[in-house]
């Protein structure tokens, strides 16, 4: 096989399992020659790695499709050659349907046949014709089997996935169809791969699923682990020095993995927690399996276990039915849990859901202004605990260089984004810092004694 460098390009969209799957795909391609490359000038390949869950979100691929033809054209015009794939969960739920409108598009596959890729791009290059290929196909052995040991470092901050796949059917959610069922790897192949990461760098593990709390794989004797139960192992490697995990189902919070928050110092304090509604109704209407009064006792129990965990939540405003009473209910679920930042989606119907066949659809108009409401009460929450961290000190893990020369960049425990004038020598560690700023978005500082700190002898 040619190790000739052949430029890769991998463009992501979407949550962060395709972030992940996107290093994967390096991975994968890496023994093939493909070495990846920041933009689509010249590329022999571009994979774009999709996401379906909202209407916006499928209708920027195909005009991100439509901007990178060109260089495809430029290429061939060189008599060069640019394979153009749609990975990810557009290409799992449109298939056929992209080759049709897309003709420059050589490839749609779906995310469970990433380990197939270097065949499928051996046929797809083929010298005669030009064949093109599809696979959305849901293969009966695990991709994660078959990649490939080497996990593309990742650096100081790194993702591991431990689940995939999803079986709450949430009414709204293309999910279960894109990703299909639930499936979580085994303690001990979790174990391997975050010993790569930690080879490679990594300080910080954040444990990726699609419903990730419910995760049940096999555990390290044999029998079923839970997510706790992955987390008290990570905390282990004392090279890691933090642990996150997401996205989490209220449903699935049980009480191990709450006591797990009080119990492992590495769990960071900070939850990302979804719960879309504060409304009953609507909650049973999206299958959500709970009510509100049971997305308090968790957050109670959460913040009993460790005292200053802080939430962060998604919402949908406008699901089919949503009276303004309802409307009401999620705005009172947020005054009473305080969040520390939130994310906010007006209803999309996807097609092939449940949801998309309701009745009582609610006004774009009135959507957007249930929007606007319900953003200006988050950010104002947002705003008024960042204003609670000046003054703090805080520990931060530098992990990036800052737009500002100078500047570096990283994550309080809290999942704050911080920025901090300091040396480069810093980055990679995690650094005391005292607040001095804080914007609505991010806080600001300056390094805590950086002279008694052992590096700065050096
Ligand atoms: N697994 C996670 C969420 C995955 S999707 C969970 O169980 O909560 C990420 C977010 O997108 C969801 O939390 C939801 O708020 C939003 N979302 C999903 N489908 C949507 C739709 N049809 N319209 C608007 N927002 C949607
Ligand atoms: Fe979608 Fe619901 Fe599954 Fe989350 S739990 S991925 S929202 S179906
Ligand atoms: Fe989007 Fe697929 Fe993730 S639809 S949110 S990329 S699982």
């Amino acid at each position: 096989m040619s190790k000739a460098n052949k430029k890769l390009f991998i463009k992501t969209w979407g949550c962060q399992m395709n972030v992940y799957d996107s290093r994967r795909m390096a991975d994968v391609l890496r023994p093939l020659g493909y070495e990846e490359v920041d933009g689509p000038e010249d590329a022999d390949m571009i994979i774009m790695n999709t996401c379906h869950i909202r209407e916006k979100a499928t209708d920027k691929v195909f005009s991100e499709i439509g901007r990178l033809r060109e260089h495809k054209k430029a290429k061939e015009q060189k008599g060069g050659r640019m394979l153009m794939a749609v990975a990810g969960c557009v290409a799992q739920a449109e298939g056929d349907f992209i080759l049709e409108r897309a003709p420059e598009i050589d490839m749609v596959f779906g995310p469970q046949t990433y380990h197939e890729l270097p065949e499928m791009v051996l046929k797809a290059s083929g010298m005669i014709g030009r064949p093109r290929i599809v696979n959305t196909d849901f293969p009966p052995e695990s991709k994660f089997d078959l990649l490939p040991e080497e996990n593309a470092s990742q650096g100081v901050c790194a993702f591991l996935s431990v689940q995939e796949g999803c079986d709450k059917f949430c009414t709204f959610c293309v999910v279960p169809y894109t990703r299909g069922s639930e499936f979580s790897r085994s303690i001990k192949e979790i174990m391997e791969e975050a010993k790569i990461l930690i080879e490679a760098g990594a300080k910080e593990i954040t444990l990726l699923g699609q419903n990730v709390n419910a995760y049940h794989g096999e555990g390290l004797n044999g029998g079923q682990a839970d997510l706790a139960d992955v987390i008290y192992e990570i905390s282990k490697f004392p090279e890691i020095e933090r642990i996150r995990y997401s996205t989490s189902h209220p449903r699935d919070m049980d009480d191990h993995l709450i006591e797990a928050h009080g119990e492992i110092e590495k769990l960071m304090p900070f939850l990302h927690l979804p719960v879309q509604s504060g409304s009953d109704k609507i909650l049973k209407s999206m299958n959500r399996k709970h009510g509100r009064d049971l997305f308090f006792e968790i957050i109670e129990k959460l913040r009993a276990s460790r005292k200053d965990i802080v939430f962060s939540s998604d919402f949908i405003v406008g699901f089919p039915g949503e009276t303004q009473q309802d409307h009401e209910d999620t705005l009172d679920l947020v005054r009473r849990t305080n969040f520390a930042s939130a994310y906010s989606f007006k209803y999309s119907p996807r097609p092939g859901t449940p949801a998309a066949n309701m009745q009582g659809l609610i006004r774009e108009d009135i959507k957007s202004e249930r929007l606007q409401e319900l953003q200006a009460l988050i950010n104002e929450q947002q705003y008024a605990y960042n204003q609670t961290c000046l003054g703090q000190i805080l520990p931060v893990l530098l992990d990036r260089k800052g737009h500002k020369t100078g500047q570096l960049m990283g994550r309080s425990p809290y999942n704050h984004s911080v920025h901090v004038t300091a040396p480069d020598r810093l980055l990679n560690q995690i650094v005391d810092i005292r607040i001095t700023h804080a914007a609505p978005n991010s806080l600001s500082g300056e390094v805590v004694l950086v002279e008694d700190m052992p590096e700065a002898a050096e």
